[in-house]
């Protein structure tokens, strides 16, 4: 199976959805004690590849796994791209240093994920999962959007309806037993993007994706709201790059 629920939206995935700070890339290079620099990086879900291009930017080598053939086509390092799964990565035993997901550990099945990464870590490699997240949340314009979504139909068990928000990952990773230490960092940043590029990326959300035929009636009624509150037709947008790093010994 070489598809997911993204593949209709790949292209304007890769348009509009935000890359992650240069600050995380940072804070992922002291968390995991190695430079990324030579590094050998398995990153698991990655998509279009928005995070492989800043990993590779900074020197690592990295071999970019996706379940979806659509979002690799589009992929920014396709020499770097194989068609795979995070339950069973296509790397030798011992032989990575990093292992990481760009906003799709919440599309793995947690334990596998967790053991197909211990299996392909060397001793003393590092696990690092990180995400995009809305800081506006307190915000009407947020909150009306996601109730929306929720009302017109979340499909149950989808990861997007995962409460994953109040989950504590750390504690999770700890659990394993995997790990010698999981620690976290968080960089808040914010962008403004027009109104007519919000709602385009809203479209290439899983849960917004699955609405089908209440899509156009759904991104109408956002543009109704988000002109509302963004009278000059510029939505400022607040974010939270989180980051989780568990350390193997
Ligand atoms: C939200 S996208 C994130 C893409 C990219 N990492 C980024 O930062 O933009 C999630 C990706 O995970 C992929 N995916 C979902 N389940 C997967 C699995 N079990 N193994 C590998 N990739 C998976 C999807 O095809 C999709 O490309």
């Amino acid at each position: 199976m070489t598809r997911s629920v993204f593949d209709p939206a790949a292209a304007a995935y890769d348009q509009l959805r935000p890359a992650y700070p240069a600050e995380m890339y940072d804070a992922l290079e002291r968390l995991s004690e190695m430079s990324l620099r030579g590094a050998r990086v398995v990153e698991g879900g990655a998509g279009t590849g928005i995070a492989t291009e800043a990993l590779a930017a900074r020197g690592a080598r990295v071999l970019a796994v996706d379940v979806s053939l659509a979002m690799l086509r589009h992929h920014r390092v396709p020499a770097s791209a194989v068609v795979g799964r995070a339950e069973r990565l296509p790397a030798r035993d011992g032989s990575v240093d990093l292992v990481c997901y760009a906003t799709s550990w919440h599309w793995v099945p947690f334990d596998q994920g967790v053991a197909e990464a211990v299996r392909v870590l060397r001793p003393g490699g590092s696990l690092a999962l990180w995400w995009n997240k809305s800081a506006d949340r307190d915000q009407t314009w947020w909150r009306s959007c996601w109730a929306s979504v929720c009302r017109r139909g979340v499909a149950p068990g989808a990861p997007y309806a995962r409460d994953y928000e109040v989950h504590d990952l750390d504690e999770d990773l700890r659990r394993t037993g995997a790990f010698t230490d999981v620690v976290r960092h968080e960089t808040r940043w914010e962008r403004s993007v027009p109104v007519a590029d919000r709602l385009a990326e809203l479209a290439t959300h899983s849960a917004v994706i699955a609405l089908g035929e209440q899509l156009d009636d759904f991104l109408a009624e956002q543009r109704a709201t988000l002109t509302a509150a963004f009278p000059d037709g510029m939505v400022r947008e607040r974010y939270l790059t989180h980051l989780h790093v568990g350390r193997t010994g």
